[in-house]
C-alpha cells in the first residue's frame, strides 16, 4: 500500500479487502467449496456446528449495529468514512454466517427462531453492555467496546476455529481467514484512533475500565457456557474419529479436554486485552471468574 493512502480511507479499504483476499469469493469461500458431509449427516455435530454459527451471527450482529451507529458519534470525518467501511464489513460478516446457517440446512423461515434458541444468554448481554453505551452516542467508550473488547475477542475465536478446521473444512476455514483479515483492520483502527482521545478525556478512563470489565465477565461465562456444553469432542469420540491436531497457541488442540481449550481461549483473549488496553491508555479490570 502507497505511503500516500490514509489508512482509514476508502480507498485503501478498497484495494486491501474487495480487490485482494475477497477477489473471487462468494459469501466469503471460493466458489463451489462445501460443508464437509461428515458434518451434515450426523445430527449431533450437525446441531452443534449450527449452535456455533448463530453465536458467530449474534456477534456480528452486534458489530453491524454498533459500527453503524458510532459513525454518527464520531468527532471526525475520517473515523467517519472508516466506520462506514466497517459497517459493510459487519454486515458482510452476518451475511457470511448466516448463509453458512442456510448450508447446515437452517430454512430461511427458521432463521430468527433459530438464533432465538440457540443464541448464548451471556452473549447476548454482552452485547447489550456495548450497545448502551452506542445509544448513548459515547464514542470513546463505543470504540474500545467494540474495536478492541468486542473485535479482540471475536479475532481470537476465529482464529482458533480456524485452527479447528483448517484441515477439516476448508470452506469454513476460507470465510473465517477472510473476516480475520477485517477484524485486524477494525481492532488496528481502535487502537490508533482512541488513544488520543482518552488522552484528551482522562475523565472517560474509569467508565471505560467498568465497560471492559462487565463485558469480560460475559464473554468468558459465554466461553463457560460454549466448551462446557459441548458435546462435539464426544461425539468424535464415540464415531473413533480422530480430531485434528490443530495447533493454536503453541498448544494442540486435537488433544485437549474442552475445559483446557476454554482455559488457552480465555487466556489468550484477556493478555491481548491487557496489551491493547495498555497501549491505549486505559488499565485492564480483571473479571470475575464465573
Ligand atoms: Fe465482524
Ligand atoms: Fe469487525
Amino acid at each position: 500500500m502507497a505511503d500516500t493512502i490514509d489508512a482509514y480511507s476508502i480507498q485503501n479499504w478498497l484495494e486491501s479487502c474487495p480487490q485482494s483476499y475477497l477477489e473471487n469469493t462468494e459469501y466469503g469461500h471460493a466458489a463451489g467449496e462445501k460443508e464437509p458431509d461428515f458434518f451434515l449427516q450426523n445430527e449431533v455435530l450437525l446441531e452443534e456446528t449450527i449452535k456455533a454459527t448463530v453465536q458467530l451471527v449474534v456477534g456480528e450482529r452486534c458489530a453491524l449495529s454498533a459500527s453503524s451507529g458510532l459513525i454518527n458519534a464520531a468527532p471526525d470525518e475520517a473515523s467517519r468514512r472508516f466506520l462506514a467501511t466497517q459497517t459493510l464489513d459487519e454486515a458482510r460478516h452476518v451475511e457470511v454466517f448466516t448463509q453458512r446457517l442456510y448450508d447446515l440446512g437452517v430454512r430461511k423461515k427458521d432463521l430468527e427462531g433459530t438464533i432465538q434458541r440457540y443464541a448464548n444468554p451471556n452473549l447476548v448481554k454482552f452485547a447489550e453492555v456495548l450497545l448502551e453505551k452506542i445509544d448513548r452516542k459515547d464514542f470513546i467508550s463505543g470504540v474500545v467496546g467494540q474495536n478492541i473488547v468486542l473485535e479482540g475477542m471475536a479475532f481470537s475465536v476465529f482464529e482458533m476455529m480456524y485452527a479447528m478446521n483448517e484441515s477439516v473444512n476448508p470452506k469454513f476455514a476460507h470465510t473465517l481467514s477472510g473476516t480475520i483479515a477485517d477484524e485486524r483492520r477494525h481492532v488496528g483502527f481502535g487502537e490508533n484512533r482512541i488513544g488520543s482521545l482518552i488522552r484528551e478525556h482522562p475523565e472517560k478512563r474509569g467508565e471505560v475500565e467498568q465497560m471492559q470489565k462487565e463485558m469480560s465477565y460475559f464473554m468468558l461465562a459465554t466461553f463457560a457456557d460454549a466448551f462446557r456444553n459441548n458435546r462435539t469432542v464426544d461425539e468424535l469420540e464415540a464415531a473413533g474419529i480422530e480430531r485434528p491436531h490443530s495447533q493454536y497457541q503453541g498448544v494442540d488442540l486435537g488433544v485437549m479436554a474442552p475445559e483446557d481449550m476454554e482455559q488457552v481461549l480465555a487466556d489468550t483473549v484477556l493478555k491481548e486485552f491487557k496489551t491493547r488496553l495498555g497501549r491505549i491508555g486505559i488499565e485492564y479490570q480483571t473479571p470475575t471468574r464465573p
